[in-house]
């Protein structure tokens, strides 16, 4: 490793190139970055339209299409890169396979041996060739892809950064490393783009929609643009990995609103409202299937997928007079109630106090241990027992999915 990393910026970028194939022996060039079995040219479900500015609610906002890079263009474009993912965990398998798919040159590296390892052996990826320890696949990479977990990125910069040296491009998912770099102490190197394609979904998700022929939208951003070509490079990527839309934005909003996000209504506000509601009608005695039924499944199953269809007043029309009149009367006092909890929340973010308690929490060493303590906690609490016999009825209900 001291030897690559002494040699010059560009002797190691042609070292590179030639090791990795233009094209792997397991990843075929694709006919689509669609459904893999279609053979054909790459289209798209509302014709080519490309890089558009969109009018959200009134405010102009500029969102790029996969349109603009037929795959032909995609594949010319990186024809002499190696993307190389580091970590294969949710987002490392669904942008990875994607991303071979669409015929780019992509290698993965990961701890020797680890579950993720055993995972892209799973997944096709060859020792030796596709695959390799972290240092071997940054040395072979042109773009270093890091999507190990936000805390392992913290925990082994001082050993990879020295590996990242000038030419290469350095791509996150998750602003956190770099916007939060006092704490993480993730200090990018001076002389590489620094790029992010954030999908706004799991790593199942952007392979799950890849295979539908659909694409997952992402956040794309900029931390540090050396070439001039740092947007552009993010935008390919990101159609590279299986996006469909792409969304400008900062390293710092991505991070700020996805943090936010997920301990607010995402995860965490919505546990704590339905654990509210739940706790009320049993005090007041209804059985756990009545409480159950009336706070998570009929959310679950019949109100929210309307509100992801069609919007909230489609979901109010739906719904009864009688319902419609309560939730209109209610909703402003949930709000009023709430809003104090999320100010409190978002500053909470961006002083970074929520960055520094998942980077000491996920870096413990008995980090796996511990989080599956709190989740079994969630798992035995009355309401997600009651759930599971009320799911069991479900008309299509499957025992191996509980
Ligand atoms: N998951 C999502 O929904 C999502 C969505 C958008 C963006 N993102 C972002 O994408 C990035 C990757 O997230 P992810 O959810 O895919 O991660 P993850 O599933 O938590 O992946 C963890 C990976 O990190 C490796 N790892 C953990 N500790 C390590 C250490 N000390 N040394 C070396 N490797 C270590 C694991 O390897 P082993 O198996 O060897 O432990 C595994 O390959 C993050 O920045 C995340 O914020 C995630």
């Amino acid at each position: 490793m001291a030897s690559f990393v002494s040699r010059s910026a560009s002797s190691a970028l042609r070292a590179a190139s030639r090791r990795a194939p233009r094209v792997l022996a397991n990843a075929p060039r694709a006919a689509s970055y669609s459904l893999l079995s279609k053979p054909a040219a790459p289209t798209h479900r509302h014709g080519t339209r490309g890089v558009k500015t969109l009018d959200f609610a009134g405010t102009k906002e500029l969102v790029y299409e996969r349109s603009d890079w037929p795959l032909a263009k995609l594949q010319d474009y990186f024809k002499n890169d190696t993307l190389a993912l580091i970590g294969y965990g949710s987002q490392g398998h669904g942008q990875g396979l994607n991303a071979r798919d669409n015929g780019l040159n992509v290698i993965v590296g990961v701890r020797k041996d680890g579950e993720s390892w055993k995972q892209a052996l799973e997944d096709g990826w060859v020792p030796g060739e596709t695959l390799f320890p972290i240092e071997e696949a940054i040395d072979r990479g042109t773009i270093i892809m890091n999507l190990l977990s936000d805390a392992a990125q913290s925990q082994t910069w001082p050993k990879l950064a020295p590996l990242i040296t000038k030419g290469k491009t350095l791509y996150f998912s998750h602003g956190f490393s770099v916007v939060f770099k006092d704490d993480t102490k993730v200090v990018a190197p001076k002389d590489v783009d620094v790029i992010l394609v954030a999908p706004k979904g799991s790593g199942r998700t952007v392979r799950t929609l890849f295979k539908e022929g659909r694409g997952i939208n992402s956040s794309i951003a900029v931390w540090q643009d050396v070439t001039g070509k740092a947007k552009e490079k993010a935008v390919a990527l990101a159609v590279g990995v299986g996006s469909g839309y792409m969304y400008e934005t900062t390293f710092e909003k991505e991070v700020y609103s996805d943090l936010y996000g997920e301990r607010g209504v995402l995860m965490g506000a919505i546990q704590g409202l339905f654990l509210a509601q739940y706790a009320v009608l049993r005090k007041n005695g209804h059985t756990p299937s009545e409480a159950f039924n009336e706070t998570v499944e009929e959310a679950t199953q019949s109100l929210y997928p309307l509100i992801g269809a069609k919007g909230m007043d489609y979901m109010y029309n739906a719904c009864s007079t009688t319902a419609r009149r309560g939730a209109l009367d209610w909703a402003p006092v949930f709000e009023k109630a709430n809003l104090p909890i999320f100010e409190q929340l978002y500053e909470s973010v961006k002083n970074g106090t929520e960055t520094r308690k998942s980077l000491e929490f996920n870096g413990r060493s008995t980090y796996r241990e511990d989080l599956a303590k709190e989740l079994a906690v969630i798992d035995n609490q009355e309401i997600w027992r009651a759930g599971k016999v009320v799911r069991s009825l479900r008309p299509d209900y499957k025992p191996e999915s509980e």
